[in-house]
């Protein structure tokens, strides 16, 4: 059924969108910009060219210009006789800010990893001899190679989670298993908790299964526990995705306290909580650390997601779920008409890498003590109007731009000045976060220190409160 919007209120949405420029592609990336931010949800029918033609001054050729770019780009569907509607924004499957950029040095700051560790040659040389021994094998194994399933469990034993390998399923990366979780646990139509803003890739999987988000605000100082309740027993979600330790992008850890609460909600709503842990070992203040979502947990109902993704290296892509052999098997039986098992190589090397992980992570918390302490340092020289939190470990700085300072435009003014980066929409289910910027500090000093000043240089270009189409940023980690 499709929603009507008013030509005033779209006139309202669409705000001080005339940036410069030709207008039929000023008024086609503000358009879009609402639509990506959410705040033209799909089903929504636009009024009649002619109207919104007069009420913004245009020519009716403009605004079918306009509307014809947002058609082919998908994010619009037209009928005669029912006129337009918003479509599930499809986003693009290559980074379509890419032909804008300069051709080269730009600065990427919509993904947050680290480059391998210098010793991961050697271990990989390790786990491509141990390769040949499972050659008489079959090489499928859903739940993942013995050796690998007992790693990650001793690993986690280590950290204060008690853990069997029988509770350990291997996936290929934090993402996929959540994906795996949602394609065994939820049908079309569910509902699932996650708070907001949220990492991008877990609500692109969500809206990959057609499930719905019930959205709990997460700040600086943690989860809305009130919120946190009453979606839970109102909404009754069948799901939840929380990130309990250095949230993607807040950079927020839950307090023990905290934990318990949510634990016991969601207990209490019979929802299944997914804890996805994977930055929970990059803690760069010393300090006492809260134990896992899933310590909290005296039943079935906390799964426990890692990944070696951003402890080690993004391209290993191994990860795991720990979680009740139940569930583990349900899990396990979900893959067989997706991935079927996890590449050998790569859990043997997880094999070679879990035992060595916590001398790992002593330098990589030392590489990002100094690219955290460069990047507020950038940050209080070139921008002291913006307010940016010190994390106490994780990846990110969410940014608090002045009110004159529209994120998503920033992010597209810069482009054009050599950095990509993901602006607050982004991170929400229902977009918002206009204010915010996403600022990974993991790249060396001097490449955030440069990254800071062409951003400030972009903003310096920016009129105030300037609307430009939100940069659909699709891989953003
Ligand atoms: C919280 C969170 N989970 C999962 C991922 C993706 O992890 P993986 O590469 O293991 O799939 C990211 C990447 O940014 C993340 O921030």
């Amino acid at each position: 059924m499709l929603r009507r919007l008013t030509t005033p209120h779209l006139v309202r949405l669409l705000g001080e969108w005339r940036g410069g420029g030709t207008a039929y592609l000023a008024l086609a990336a503000a358009l879009r910009a609402l639509i990506l931010e959410g705040r033209l949800p799909p089903h929504t029918r636009l009024p009649s060219e002619r109207a919104l033609a007069t009420a913004l001054g245009l020519s009716r050729n403009t605004v079918t210009a306009a509307l014809d770019v947002l058609r082919e780009q998908g994010y619009l569907a037209s009928r005669r006789g029912t006129g337009s509607w918003v479509t599930s924004p499809r986003l693009p499957d290559d980074r379509p800010d890419e032909r804008l950029a300069p051709a080269s040095d730009v600065i990427d700051l919509t993904l947050a990893n680290l480059p391998a560790p210098t010793d991961l040659g050697v271990l990989a040389s390790r786990a491509a001899s141990a390769l040949a021994r499972e050659f008489g094998g079959h090489g499928y194994e859903p739940f993942g190679l013995p050796a690998a399933r007992a790693a990650v469990a001793a690993y986690l034993s280590r950290r204060g989670l008690p853990t069997t390998a029988e509770q350990v399923l291997i996936t290929q990366g934090a993402l996929h298993a959540w994906d795996l979780v949602l394609r065994a646990f939820a049908r079309p139509g569910d509902r699932v908790l996650v708070e907001t803003p949220t990492y991008p890739g877990a609500l692109d999987s969500l809206r990959a299964h057609s499930c719905v988000p019930v959205s709990v605000p997460v700040g600086l100082d943690g989860w809305d526990l009130a919120f946190m309740r009453s979606a839970l027993r109102d909404a009754r979600p069948r799901l939840g995705y929380l990130i309990p330790d250095f949230q993607n992008p807040t950079g927020f850890c839950a307090s023990a306290a905290q934990r318990v609460a949510v634990v016991r909600e969601a207990r209490a709503a019979g929802a299944l909580l997914v804890s996805d842990e994977s930055l929970a070992e990059l803690w760069i203040d010393a300090g006492k650390r809260p134990a896992s979502l899933a310590a909290k947990d005296a039943g079935a109902s906390v799964l426990a997601v890692g990944s070696l993704s951003k402890t080690v290296w993004g391209g290993l892509r191994t990860g795991w779920i720990r979680a009740d052999p139940e569930i583990v098997r349900r899990l396990a039986l979900a893959r067989g008409s997706q991935d079927v098992g996890s590449p050998v190589l790569g859990q043997l090397l997880a094999v070679e890498v879990l035992p060595r992980l916590d001398t790992l992570l002593d330098s990589r918390r030392k590489l990002l003590r100094e690219r955290r302490d460069a990047l507020l340092k950038a940050l209080t020289a070139e921008r002291p109007a913006w307010r940016a939190a010190c994390p106490s470990g994780g990846m990110f700085i969410w940014a608090e731009l002045p009110h004159t300072t529209s994120a998503s435009a920033l992010a597209v003014r810069a482009v054009e000045h050599g950095v990509r980066v993901a602006a607050g929409p982004r991170f929400g289910a229902g977009g918002g976060f206009e204010q915010r910027l996403r600022l990974p500090f993991t790249q060396p000093p001097e490449r955030l220190a440069e990254a800071v000043r062409r951003l400030a240089a972009a903003e310096d270009t920016l009129g105030p409160r300037s609307s430009t189409g939100a940069p659909a940023n699709r891989w953003i980690a």
